[in-house]
C-alpha cells in the first residue's frame, strides 16, 4: 500500500466543548485526500490541514453528479479506547457505490488505512460524553473539466470526519412518519442501492412536503405500484408484526444499511424468526389496528428509531401506543453498548486504533 504523505497544520483549532455538539457542522484539523487519473490510477493518498478546495466550475461533478460517499463513527469508550463500528463494511460499501456509479474500483483496504490514518491524527476530536462519536464522510467525485454526459476521467477521494452530539438526548423519541403516494426516493434499475448524492436531491422535496404535513420523516414506497415499503428517511425500515420480524429486500432501490445488517444478525442470533421480504403498506396499517405491531428505522446516524405514528391517505395510525417498544429498545442498547465497549462483541464489529 503506497504510504501516506502527513502534512500537520500548523494552527490546531480548539476543539468544542462535548455539550455544544450537532451534526455535520464542525470538522477536524486535517482531511485525507487521494487522486485518480485515468493511466495512473489512485494516486497521492496524503493528510493535510482541513480547508476548502478549488474545482473548475465544469468539472463533472458539479453538473451531472458522478459523486458518491459513505458514513460511519469512531466512538470514544469509557475505557478511553478509540473503536471504528464495521469500518471495513463500510470501505466495501463505498466500493460498491463506486460500482453503480462507474467509478474506477477503490481498494477497500485503501479506503479503511485512510480511515484510520485520519482518525489517528486527529484523534483528540474524539469526543467522549455518552453518546457523542466522530461522524467520518469519505467522498469521491468526479473531477474531469468536462461538459459532456460520460464518466469522468479523474476523481478525488477525499475525507473528512468531525465530532457528533448525541442524537437521543433525553432518551428514545418515536418519530411520527408519512407514507408518501407521490413521491419517490429511488427505482429498481435506478441508483437506490448506492449512496451518492442524486438519491438525497430526489428526497428533499417529499421530505419538505411531510414536514409541513407535521411528520418528521417519509415511508418511502416503492417508486412502480407505490404499494410495497422501500426505506425510511435515510434508514432502512423494519417491522415486528406478531412474533415475525419483516424488512424489504435488497431489491436495488434500497441501500444495504451496515446497523440494518447488524439488527438483523443480532435478530437471528436471538432466535427471531426474520424475513427479508416485500411488505405491503396494507399490511403494515392492519397490524397498526390490531395493535401487533412494532416499527423502526435502523441507520448510523440514530442507530435505532422508534416509529410511534404512521400518517397514510390522510389517516393517523398510533403504532405501540406511541412508545418505544421493548425490542426496539433492546436492539438499540445492544448495538449501542458493543460501539462504546461495555457489551460484548461477538461478531468484531468495534475494531481499535492502533493507539
Ligand atoms: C438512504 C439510506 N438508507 C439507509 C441508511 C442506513 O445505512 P447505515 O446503517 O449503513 O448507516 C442510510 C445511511 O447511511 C441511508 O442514507
Amino acid at each position: 500500500m503506497t504510504q501516506i504523505a502527513i502534512t500537520r497544520t500548523a494552527h490546531p483549532k480548539q476543539t468544542p466543548p462535548d455539550d455544544s455538539l450537532a451534526f455535520g457542522k464542525v470538522f477536524t484539523d486535517h482531511m485525507f485526500l487521494m487522486n485518480y487519473d485515468a493511466g495512473k490510477g489512485w494516486h497521492a493518498p496524503r493528510i493535510e490541514p482541513y480547508g476548502p478546495f478549488t474545482l473548475d466550475p465544469a468539472c463533472c461533478v458539479l453538473h451531472y453528479g458522478q459523486g458518491i460517499f459513505d458514513g460511519l463513527k469512531a466512538f470514544r469508550g469509557a475505557d478511553g479506547q478509540i473503536r471504528l463500528f464495521r469500518v471495513a463494511d463500510h470501505a466495501k460499501r463505498l466500493n460498491r457505490s463506486a460500482h453503480y456509479l462507474c467509478i474506477p474500483e477503490l481498494d477497500p483496504a485503501m479506503v479503511e488505512e485512510s480511515i484510520r490514518a485520519l482518525v489517528e491524527v486527529d484523534q483528540r476530536w474524539v469526543p467522549s460524553k455518552p453518546g457523542t462519536s466522530l461522524y467520518i464522510r469519505p467522498t469521491v467525485i468526479a473531477t474531469e473539466t468536462f461538459l459532456g454526459v460520460h464518466p469522468s476521467h479523474s476523481y478525488l477521494y477525499y475525507l473528512i470526519i468531525g465530532p457528533v452530539g448525541a442524537y437521543y438526548k433525553e432518551g428514545m423519541n418515536p418519530v411520527r412518519i408519512l407514507a408518501s403516494d407521490t413521491y419517490v426516493r429511488a427505482v429498481k434499475g435506478g441508483l437506490g442501492a448506492a449512496k451518492t448524492m442524486a438519491n438525497y436531491a430526489a428526497s428533499l422535496y417529499g421530505a419538505e412536503e411531510a414536514q409541513k404535513a407535521g411528520y418528521t420523516q417519509v415511508l418511502w414506497l416503492d417508486a412502480v405500484e407505490h404499494r410495497y415499503l422501500d426505506e425510511v428517511g435515510t434508514m432502512n425500515i423494519m417491522l415486528k408484526i406478531g412474533d415475525e420480524i419483516v424488512t424489504p429486500p435488497l431489491n436495488g432501490a434500497i441501500l444495504a444499511g451496515i446497523t440494518r445488517d447488524s439488527v438483523l444478525t443480532l435478530l437471528r442470533a436471538w432466535g427471531y424468526r426474520v424475513s427479508e421480504r416485500p411488505v405491503a403498506i396494507d399490511e403494515v396499517l392492519a397490524a397498526a389496528k390490531a395493535g401487533t405491531l412494532e416499527m423502526w428505522g435502523t441507520g448510523t446516524a440514530a442507530v435505532i428509531s422508534p416509529v410511534g405514528e404512521l400518517g397514510y391517505k390522510g389517516e393517523r395510525y398510533v403504532i405501540n401506543g406511541g412508545r418505544t417498544g421493548a425490542l426496539t429498545q433492546k436492539l438499540y442498547d445492544t448495538i449501542v453498548g458493543i460501539q462504546y465497549g461495555t457489551t460484548p462483541d461477538p461478531y468484531g464489529w468495534a475494531t481499535t486504533l492502533r493507539g
